[in-house]
């Protein structure tokens, strides 16, 4: 049953409950479709970026209002105070945010750009979300702009080949801004190999979007394994925007 078409833009959104309170995170907006311009078949994700343009702090503010905060007061009512991290599947339409889906997690590759643009101990906020103490917890951003690429094994979302050895990791971590988290990876022989679909975050931070996705590709083009792939237009909504 088709309930609603929904046109515009896709966006995540996250918040942190203890029950009672509940603090806003942040946006981010990642690429679902593996080809370049977003075509061909869904993936878990090939790449974000955090801030989202697309969701201004107007806009965090209507999701908090709307969605967040209602649920939230919700289950305090039944007797079921939720704790912990609200993500919000948006689609950004012309009349404003609507709910696709909830998520009790952080998204990936989401993840991967709050916790370099996060400024406080994400363990602090966890602990406060635990005790109901949110109300008190000091949240702090950097005003930079982070942006991953995730590299893949060719044939992802499909089948792929596992066990080819990666090389230029060290060099492309040495480049300041930059993080690579490991996805699909595992160590074989004082090597590291690429064994899952979805391989490496290669994870830059930069003033604006634009500076953190040429950074991410200066370190993704030093790193190499047979099957490499990746898309090479991150960020493309947003610069466009
Ligand atoms: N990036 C989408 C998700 O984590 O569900």
């Amino acid at each position: 049953m088709v309930e609603e078409l929904l046109e515009g833009e896709e966006a995540s959104f996250f918040a942190l409950s203890d029950g009672t309170h509940v603090i806003p995170l942040a946006g981010a907006q990642d690429h679902k479709r593996v080809g370049d311009g977003d075509v061909g078949p869904n993936t878990g994700g090939m790449g974000a970026y955090s801030p989202a343009p697309v969701l201004p702090p107007a806009l965090e503010q209507v999701a908090m209002d709307k969605f967040i905060r209602p649920t939230v007061a919700a289950f305090a009512a039944k007797g079921m105070p939720y704790m912990g991290v609200l993500y919000l599947g948006l689609m950004i339409t012309r009349d404003g945010p609507k709910l696709v889906e909830y998520n009790c997690r952080f998204g990936d590759p989401e993840c991967q750009v709050l916790m370099p643009r996060l400024e406080s101990d994400l363990l602090e906020l966890l602990l406060a979300a635990r005790d109901g103490t949110l109300d008190k917890a000091d949240v702090r951003w950097r005003d930079d702009a982070a942006l991953t690429v995730v590299m893949a094994s060719k044939g992802y979302p499909g089948a792929y080949e596992k066990g080819q050895v990666i090389t230029g990791l060290d060099k492309a971590t040495a480049l300041p801004g930059i993080t690579v988290f490991h996805a699909g990876t595992a160590a074989s022989d004082g090597n590291i190999t690429a064994v899952g679909g979805r391989v490496l975050n290669v994870t830059a931070i930069g003033a604006t979007i634009a500076e953190a996705q040429s950074l991410a590709y200066e370190a993704v083009d030093m790193i190499h394994w047979k099957d490499a792939f990746c898309r090479r237009d991150i960020g493309w909504r947003a610069l466009k925007r």
